[in-house]
């Protein structure tokens, strides 16, 4: 088998990737460990900042998102008992949709055309330094094969393969709590996001639609999720939030541990990491998918550029570029996390209440939150 770019993956950056090369009329076969179903249904992010909502848009991936999404304008943080408002689009003119992650893949994948490669095994690439390399797999039924290409992108997420095959070195760093998240069958308490810190901890009120709530606590990192039954979620969010959300019968229930990483350089002669592959955001700032998205924007330009026109400057700065953008988000994402949840440390507890209450009465720092938020045009 022959093609121009393989991509390994088949989460939001592989697809998009995948959809905008093909728009420029290059060629490409995604690969997928995982079944059709599975990628479908797995829930995660929500919050898509504007430049990823335009590149969606220009990319003809806009019309259920226009239908469906929604705008919001603004957030509330609440802490010391009381709500103040982050207005964005006062602070920035920009908004933010609340469109689910598992919403973009669906748009994605009924725009595939051809179809990804789902429920490979064995995926392992090759010669990446040359200008052959190749990446080897076990399709569905059993059968080895070897795809052929001119580059490979590694979009196979944090647990994937792609980076082994990079001299990558790595920067980590583990926070000492977990995110015990539910999706729920029941309409939001509130119209806006509500970012809570409380001395129980952390919360965080969001939404998929007007039927489907999105609700998040800060857990210990060892957490057991049977030591969490339906009334004690959502007793506990209503302490933390200070607003009751209205039980309903849970889509989803999970716990997601909190960790920033980041492997530099994220090219390595013709195999170009994007997404979680090559960085991962603890989730308080809602940049991940929001990365991944202007990643592979870039990387599909670097590479028309690249294989059809013969120039190569932007494919060979893509690293340099991306990882530019990765720390300003990894800035921005961690101090959401410090000053939102309730560290065991009485230092970092009054550090914490200190940056909240600057946020609350400096519109200055109030406007610097906002614009991190919603994102630059470089792409976070
Ligand atoms: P993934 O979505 O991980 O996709 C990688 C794909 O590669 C997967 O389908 C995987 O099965 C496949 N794969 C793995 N190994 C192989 C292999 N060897 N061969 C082939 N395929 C392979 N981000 C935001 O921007 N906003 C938010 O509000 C937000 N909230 C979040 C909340 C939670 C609870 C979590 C966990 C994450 C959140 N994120 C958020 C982060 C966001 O979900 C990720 O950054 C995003 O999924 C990254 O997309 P990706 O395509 O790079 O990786
Ligand atoms: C979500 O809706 O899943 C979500 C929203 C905001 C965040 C993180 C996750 O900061």
């Amino acid at each position: 088998m022959r093609t121009q770019i393989a991509v390994v993956g088949a989460g939001p950056a592989g697809l998009l990737l995948a959809h905008l090369l093909r728009l420029e009329g290059l060629d490409a076969v995604v690969l997928e460990t995982r079944r059709r179903e599975h990628v479908l249904g797995r829930i995660r992010a929500g919050v898509l900042e504007p430049g990823t909502v335009d590149v969606l848009r220009e990319a003809g991936l806009g019309a259920r998102l226009d239908r469906v999404g929604l705008e919001h304008r603004g957030f509330s943080l609440r802490f010391d008992g009381a709500e103040h408002r982050i207005g964005l689009t006062e602070l920035t003119g920009k908004s933010i949709t609340v469109y689910g992650q598992q919403e973009v893949v669906r748009d994605l994948l009924d725009a595939a055309e051809p179809e990804p490669w789902f429920g490979v095994s064995d995926v392992a690439l090759h010669d990446v330094t040359t200008d052959r390399p190749s990446v080897t797999f076990t399709d569905a039924d059993g059968t080895a094969r070897t795809l052929h290409c001119e580059v490979i992108a590694g979009c196979d997420g944090f647990h994937g393969v792609s980076r082994n095959a990079v001299p990558v070195s790595t920067c980590e760093r583990a926070f000492p709590y977990s995110w015990l998240g539910i999706l729920a069958k029941t309409p939001p308490a509130h119209h806006e996001l509500i970012y809570a810190h409380h001395e129980r901890g952390f919360a965080l009120h969001s939404m998929r639609s007007p039927e489907l709530t999105r609700l998040y606590l800060q857990v210990a990192p060892d957490e057991q999720l049977d030591e969490w039954p339906e009334d004690r979620i959502w007793a506990e969010l209503a302490l933390r939030l200070g607003t009751a959300c209205e039980p309903g019968p849970l889509v989803e229930k999970g716990i997601t541990s909190m960790r920033a990483f980041v492997a530099e350089p994220m090219r390595h002669g013709r195999l170009f990491l994007a997404g979680d592959a090559a960085h991962i955001v603890p989730p308080t700032g809602a940049k991940g998918l929001n990365l991944a998205v202007a990643d592979v924007a870039l990387l599909s330009k670097a590479l028309t550029s690249w294989l059809l026109h013969g120039r190569d400057s932007e494919a060979l700065s893509y690293s340099d570029t991306r990882l530019r953008a990765t720390w300003r988000a990894e800035r921005f994402s961690t101090e959401m996390t410090e000053m939102l949840h309730r560290s065991a440390d009485p230092f970092d507890q009054r550090l914490s209440l200190a940056r909240l209450r600057r946020v609350a009465s400096s519109r200055a720092a109030a406007t610097a939150l906002a614009q991190d938020y919603v994102g630059s045009s470089e792409g976070t």
